[in-house]
């Protein structure tokens, strides 16, 4: 217990996969993925994990038909007026993610969630939707350029720490551990700069099929790594 990873990533894929399997629309495999990340969070937060950051809408996700992008929407719409989302187990909810794109709605529904849970004093989850971390990194650069432009900073000062002061998460340590079940291996523009020293932990296992032995497996797994971060 006290090597747990402070920060874990989650890229919740193979909903679609596990509807078609069971002939049932994508539609049902992104609920089932929603409703299994309430149970992994959940687990996860009773465990002592800190950061739990999760992708559910990525700025590439806008290419898909958009019948479906419309029932994520609907969906993230609903699971952020789920007031009872891990209630009573002090988590916080915080979004990340280029919020310009999305609805006035969905905009109002972050603002009351993260205002109801900002003095929760358990894990922090962040939500990633209209995420990329390459646009994170965009946003970072443009910041900075303001605070040049303010005087507030010259070029001299620029460093990696300028711009992880200015990437969505601040104040949350780099991620340690990123899971990505459903057999695909690739990091697909999420948490570009939180991951340069991450583990990372793969299955086979679409998300609505990931269970808490699952995220336990990836955790002890985690454990068994020796990180050097550059070092011997
Ligand atoms: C990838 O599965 C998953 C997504 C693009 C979105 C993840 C979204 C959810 C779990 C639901 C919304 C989240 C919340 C928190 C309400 P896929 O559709 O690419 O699956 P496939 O690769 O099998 O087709």
């Amino acid at each position: 217990m006290n090597n747990l990873p402070r920060h874990v990533g989650i890229i919740m894929d193979g909903n679609g996969r596990w509807a078609k399997k069971r002939g049932l629309p994508r539609s049902a495999g992104h609920r089932a993925g929603a409703q299994n990340l309430k149970t992994i969070s959940e687990f996860a937060g009773e465990m002592g994990i800190k950061y739990i950051t999760a992708y559910a809408f990525s700025t590439e996700n806008w290419k898909r038909p958009k019948e479906e992008v419309d029932e994520l929407m609907n969906l993230l719409l609903s699971y952020l007026r789920d007031k009872k989302i891990l209630s009573g187990k002090k988590v916080t909810i915080k979004v990340i993610g280029d919020r310009s794109a999305l609805s006035d709605e969905i905009n109002k529904e972050i603002d009351v969630i993260e205002d109801y849970t900002k003095n929760n004093d358990g894990m922090v989850m962040y939500l990633a939707i209209n995420y990329g971390g390459r646009q994170e990194i965009v946003k970072s650069i443009k910041d900075m350029y303001d605070d040049i432009k303010e005087g507030k900073i010259e070029k001299a000062d620029i460093c990696e720490n300028l711009i992880s002061e200015r990437i969505y998460t601040p104040d949350v340590p780099d991620a340690d551990l990123i899971i990505r079940p459903s057999g695909e291996k690739r990091l697909s523009n999420f948490l570009m700069w939180q991951s340069a020293y991450s583990e990372f932990w793969f299955s086979d296992i679409n998300w609505p099929d990931f269970t808490t032995a699952d995220f336990t497996q990836a955790i002890l797994d985690y454990q068994g790594r020796n990180r050097r971060f550059g070092g011997v």
